[in-house]
């Protein structure tokens, strides 16, 4: 019996598939198709996949010609599949041309012609184009624009500022660039806001009250009650309304919590967070608040593990802070400390101090470690008294989770739901902290 065995996404399926899969069943007796699980594709760079594993599996078994279907979950795996399954024949279509060659000391390799004009992709792509816009002058913007172009069904076309002079050139070169609020919102479907955190509640107000989805970098406001307000009107409006942090959208961030979460270190004790830079102040910067502080920038970050392993309710917090302008609330370090009936966190923000970037969630039984910079890792380790039952995880990180926070956009525009990565009780919290930062509320300096 010749076994032949070929792998793909097989996306919204379409007659590219079922044509190559009609001749990689015709190359033996036995067809055997992979099917490519959610995360493990993101590694090719193929990311906004419209429909799930099961129903891509579905899908594929539809089609009656799989004699087995198997998922593929990791890189290497093929050369597993092809001795645990015996296998005489790897094929898939032409685009691959050349990438599979290394199988042929195991089995041999078969490229068949790829049919032309029809592609997931594409169907991906005519199926909706979201129309994005972006809100501020951070440089920052551009690196979301250049990451925009990994996510399929999204061009960012238009930026606002009401200080276009500080908006970087390369985003000077949309479609619309202006700084009328109104023309900006008639000219997109979508906003993602990073301008000062003191505008983002008028600004978010008015896209949503036009219809419009927002994506808003956190803090989402500086105030409990209006991120409350906000949310609801969100839902009135049938609109999405995410907060942007993107290590919420990080896959080994969200696999540690719920590793942490599922006992595996016993009973958590604390959550000690750090995230600092060091960045050169150019002169004016504090003074138009073209910069922000640490405790806007990073604060979030930083509360993020806390708040997603512990909960938001807190028995006491107290906040100290390094001021370099008090007068604008700008500092450049900031210790944040939480007490909860059994547990206690702290996270360390700094714009101007550097410190180690780690995450440690300390538990009965043993740790979770997170080297620098944590907020954007692709590695941590579960560790324990006997390091011979210490655990290492790896996962794929590109870009820094920032085009999976696109992602995860698109794909709650198009279900018509807020996805649950970051809870709104969480936002809610977060804009407390730093609005109370904000308001010197419970705020001990250091220097004034
Ligand atoms: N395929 C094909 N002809 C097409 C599209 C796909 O022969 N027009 C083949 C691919 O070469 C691969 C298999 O079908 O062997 C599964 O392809 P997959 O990557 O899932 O689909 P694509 O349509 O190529 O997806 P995308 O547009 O996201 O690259």
């Amino acid at each position: 019996m010749v076994k032949v065995i070929t792998y793909g996404t097989y996306d919204m399926l379409h007659r590219g598939h079922i044509r190559l899969l009609e001749r990689a069943k015709a190359l033996g007796d036995y067809l055997i198709v992979g099917v490519t699980a959610d995360d493990f594709d993101k590694t090719r760079g193929k990311i906004n996949v419209q429909q799930s594993l099961m129903e891509r599996i579905d899908g594929v078994k539809s089609t009656g010609l799989a004699d087995e279907i198997i998922v593929e979950e990791y890189e290497g795996q093929k050369i597993d599949d092809i001795k645990k399954y015996d296998v005489d024949i790897f094929t898939v279509g032409s685009d691959w041309k050349g990438k599979f060659d290394y199988l042929n000391e195991y089995c041999k390799v078969v490229y068949l012609e790829r049919t032309q004009g029809v592609s997931s992709t594409e169907i991906r792509e005519q199926k909706r184009q979201l129309r994005m816009g972006l809100v501020g002058e951070s440089k920052y913007l551009c690196k979301l624009l250049k990451e925009s172009t990994y996510v399929n069904g999204l061009s960012i076309e238009a930026i606002y500022s009401d200080s276009l002079d500080d908006v970087p050139v390369e985003l000077k070169k949309l479609k619309t660039v202006t700084d009328n609020l109104d023309v900006f919102i008639n000219a997109v479907d979508a906003v993602y806001i990073r301008s000062f955190p003191t505008k983002h509640y008028e600004q978010i107000k008015k896209v949503l009250n036009a219809g419009k989805h927002v994506l808003c970098e956190s803090p989402i406001t500086l105030d409990k009650q209006q991120c409350k307000e906000l949310f609801e009107l969100a839902q009135a409006k049938g609109c999405i309304l995410m907060e942007a942090i993107k290590t919420a959208y990080n896959t080994a961030f969200s696999r540690l919590v719920l590793l942490a979460k599922s006992g595996k270190i016993g009973d958590i004790v604390s959550v000690d967070a750090t995230c600092t830079s060091l960045k050169e102040l150019a002169a004016n910067e504090v003074e138009k608040l073209t910069v922000w502080n640490s405790a806007f920038d990073w604060g979030p970050t930083a509360m993020l593990p806390v708040f997603e392993i512990l909960g938001t309710n807190y028995k006491l917090k107290r906040i100290v802070t390094h001021y370099i302008d008090k007068e604008r609330n700008f500092d450049d370090f900031t210790k944040m400390d939480f007490t909860y009936d059994n547990a206690v966190a702290s996270i360390k923000v700094g714009m101007g101090v550097k410190s180690e970037g780690e995450l440690i969630v300390s538990g009965t039984k043993g740790y979770i470690y997170v080297p620098a910079p944590w907020w954007k890792t692709d590695y941590f380790e579960l560790r324990y008294e006997n390091a011979a039952d210490n655990r290492r995880y790896f996962y794929q990180l590109d870009g820094e989770g920032i085009r999976y926070e696109l992602v995860a956009f698109v794909r709650a525009i198009d279900n018509g739901r807020m996805a649950r990565y970051i809870e709104e009780y969480v936002s809610e919290a977060i804009s407390s902290i730093v609005s109370d930062f904000h308001n010197g509320i419970d705020v001990i300096a250091i220097k004034n």
